[in-house]
């Protein structure tokens, strides 16, 4: 490998909320100084060397000023999509903006008024109702259906429900966060036919596309021609990169009325150039990152293979469902005897291992934890150890 992934950052330069032992300590009250953290879904790896580079020689510089989406920006998110995704994608579409979750905000704002519903399937990504309610909007919970190892989307129900409630939008999450399920052409068909059927908005939230692990990801971009004019696509590189914190993201939207409406809202707020360092980590990892993403994907799936095997040996009850892309693996807990919050809360004190809880994800997750693999191979051996002698000791003393 040319990049080395057990060589994790310092997380304590760039104040990492997920080993802030303050923040942990206020969710888990005692927990011990040595904690590994594996629930926000930030990784530990440092950024590529080709982002850190360009960071440093804009860093030394020393000037920081006023700036504009440049050109290279614009076509580095034109090549990045067509290479990665195979999608056509027009100058025209592309707007920057401050991060997917703040472009919700303002798409909601855009796009629906006070009172009114705005539908998504359950669970997913808390912020996808936040984004209605901070707005005073209503959300509509589809519930996906739990087949085997795989969430199945229920299309009756949301048919039902666009035609009883007239949601605007519909906030979809693909692939899908949390569990990595990647949908299907003929799913995403579906979903795009009944949003345009019932006049409902397709958002479609890509951010965890760029880590597969298996199968291939399909981008709504590539839905044939007739539903370009009801689609919002939002994206950024932060997650594959490891960028959040630089707060740049964009969206693609073909349909001219619709991304002037978002633009509208845009001007109102005075969202207008991004931060320097943002646009040149973004630029730097989509013209000259592939080799260090594919590299990290392939570290991951070796994680996913240690993780996989301590569920299979250690934790029998417990149900890892197919993560089809991204590092963040799902389990299903309710034939497990315990509950999602003992479990966490004995792993977080006992263990010293603290995992995401269901309570985050708007709805339908009530017997689910959240794991992080983007660490070191060594951290993630270590917390399976730690927990699975967690398990063994919760199991016997029931
Ligand atoms: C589904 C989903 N959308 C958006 C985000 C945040 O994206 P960004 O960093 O571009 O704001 C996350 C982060 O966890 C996410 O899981």
């Amino acid at each position: 490998m040319k990049y080395d992934f057990d060589d994790i950052a310092d997380r304590s330069i760039d104040n990492a909320r997920k080993w802030d032992k303050k923040i942990v300590n206020k969710k888990f009250p005692g927990i011990a100084d040595d904690f590994i953290p594996l629930w926000i879904a930030d990784m530990d790896f440092k950024a590529a060397p080709e982002i850190r580079n360009a960071l440093t020689k804009m860093s030394e510089n020393g000037a920081y000023g006023y700036t504009y989406p440049t050109e290279k920006w614009f076509q580095s998110v034109i090549d990045w999509q067509d290479k990665k995704h195979n999608n056509h994608v027009e100058k025209d579409w592309i707007t920057l903006g401050y991060g997917t979750v703040p472009n919700m905000h303002y798409l909601v704002q855009a796009l629906t008024e006070p009172e009114d519903y705005i539908i998504m399937n359950t669970p997913v990504y808390g912020p996808f109702a936040y984004a209605a309610e901070h707005n005073n909007r209503k959300v509509i919970t589809v519930p996906l259906i739990l087949k085997g190892d795989r969430y199945y989307l229920d299309f009756n129900k949301l048919e039902d429900e666009m035609k009883a409630k007239h949601p605007k939008i519909l906030m979809f999450c693909s692939p899908h966060n949390p569990s990595g399920r990647i949908w299907s052409q003929d799913e995403l068909i579906k979903v795009a036919q009944l949003c345009l059927d019932n006049d409902v908005v397709l958002v479609s939230d890509e951010v965890h596309s760029e880590h597969i692990m298996e199968g291939e990801f399909i981008s709504a971009l590539r839905l044939p021609e007739k539903y370009m004019g009801n689609l919002v696509m939002f994206t950024s590189p932060n997650k594959a990169f490891n960028l959040g914190g630089l707060k740049l993201s964009y969206s693609i939207i073909p349909s001219e009325k619709l991304r002037n409406a978002l633009r509208k809202q845009y001007l109102k707020n005075s969202v207008t150039s991004p931060n320097v360092p943002g646009q040149i980590a973004m630029t730097t990892a989509y013209n000259d990152c592939g080799e260090w993403l594919l590299q990290c994907e392939s570290y991951i799936k070796e994680n996913l293979n240690i993780f996989e095997k301590s569920i299979n040996k250690d934790f029998p009850e417990w149900k890892l469902l197919k993560m089809e892309s991204s590092y963040l693996p799902w389990i299903d807990v309710s034939e497990s005897g315990f509950d999602m919050h003992t479990i966490a809360n004995n792993m977080a004190i006992n263990a010293g291992v603290v995992v995401g809880i269901g309570d985050d994800y708007v709805a339908d997750a009530d017997d689910f934890l959240r794991f992080n693999l983007g660490t070191s191979a060594k951290l993630i051996q270590e917390s399976m150890d730690r927990m699975a002698v967690e398990w063994r000791r919760m199991k016997s003393n029931k």
